[in-house]
């Protein structure tokens, strides 16, 4: 599977010009069967092509925008070691949905964090941050992390931080977080990162969506056996409430909204939209 790069610039007011890349959704662990065979839904060839990218542009900031690992059974080490191998100067990590126990995910948090811990301490320049900030004074950056709001503990305590006038980068999961928090927020909060959607993984016609689709088939009570309560498409309908956001850059007042197609793929898979990694320059 080949990896799709896209490349933005932003003008974020930053003190110098910096580059960054942003992935989501690698679901590390993630496979499902077919056929006997068994699908990764982040196949070791898009890991290999991401450490590429990451390592031609050694970023000053890598962001991953949650889902780091998916079901959480297996062990997250190997993912950290994979990460502890990329040349980035910062990496920045929010969990989401599939790294929190939130609509019966098995919970994985506290060995993603012990993991995490143990590869990289506390306060190194590789962290997760949950509902906290990290200020980077020599870029003149503020970085935000929220935790999934699906999880209960929203609205975070960073929304409460005192504004500064440092140009700030928000990341989290959902982006139906920006349908929730914008109002009231400044406009140093100059981008905000998600993931989640996956783009919708399969765009037949144009912009048609699939779990628009899903939503519809839903509402009418279609092929109602697909929806029964515990079903994966139950989950993929609960967790993205707003559907406003779904791939790609939005500007919306004063901010710029940013939502990545993702890395890794559900079944059944993707159609008209790559795993992307997306190269960021700021200055
Ligand atoms: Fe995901």
């Amino acid at each position: 599977m080949e990896l799709n790069v896209e490349n933005i610039s932003l003008h974020l007011d930053l003190k110098h010009p910096i580059k960054c890349i942003f992935v989501s959704d690698i679901h590390f662990d993630g496979y499902w069967e077919k056929g006997g065979r068994k699908i990764h839904k982040c196949p070791p060839e898009l890991l290999n092509q991401i450490k590429l990218y990451v390592d031609y542009h050694n970023p000053e900031i890598l962001f991953i925008g949650g889902d780091l690992m998916d079901d959480c059974n297996s062990n997250p080490y190997p993912f950290f070691s994979w990460l502890n191998d990329l040349k980035a100067d910062h990496i920045y990590m929010v969990l989401g949905n599939h790294d929190l126990d939130n609509n019966g995910y098995k919970a994985c948090t506290e060995d993603i964090l012990l993991a995490s811990n143990v590869y990289f301490g506390f306060n190194s320049h590789v962290r997760i941050l949950r509902d906290e900030e990290v200020k980077l004074d020599n870029y003149g950056l503020r970085v935000i992390g929220i935790d999934d709001y699906t999880t209960g503990s929203f609205p975070c305590l960073c929304l409460d931080y005192p504004d500064d006038t440092t140009p700030t980068i928000v990341l989290s999961h959902n982006p139906d977080t920006y349908e929730l928090i914008q109002e009231g927020i400044d406009k140093n909060h100059r981008l905000f990162l998600f993931g989640h959607t996956h783009g919708h993984q399969s765009n037949f016609i144009g912009k048609a969506q699939f779990i628009s689709l899903l939503k519809f088939l839903n509402k009418f009570k279609l092929f109602r056996k697909f929806f029964h309560s515990d079903s994966q498409i139950q989950r993929w309908i609960k967790c993205t409430k707003y559907d406003k956001y779904v791939s790609g850059l939005y500007e919306e007042y004063y901010h710029h909204v940013y939502v990545s197609q993702g890395i890794g793929t559900h079944p059944p898979g993707r159609y008209n939209c790559p795993p992307t990694l997306t190269v960021f320059e700021f200055d």
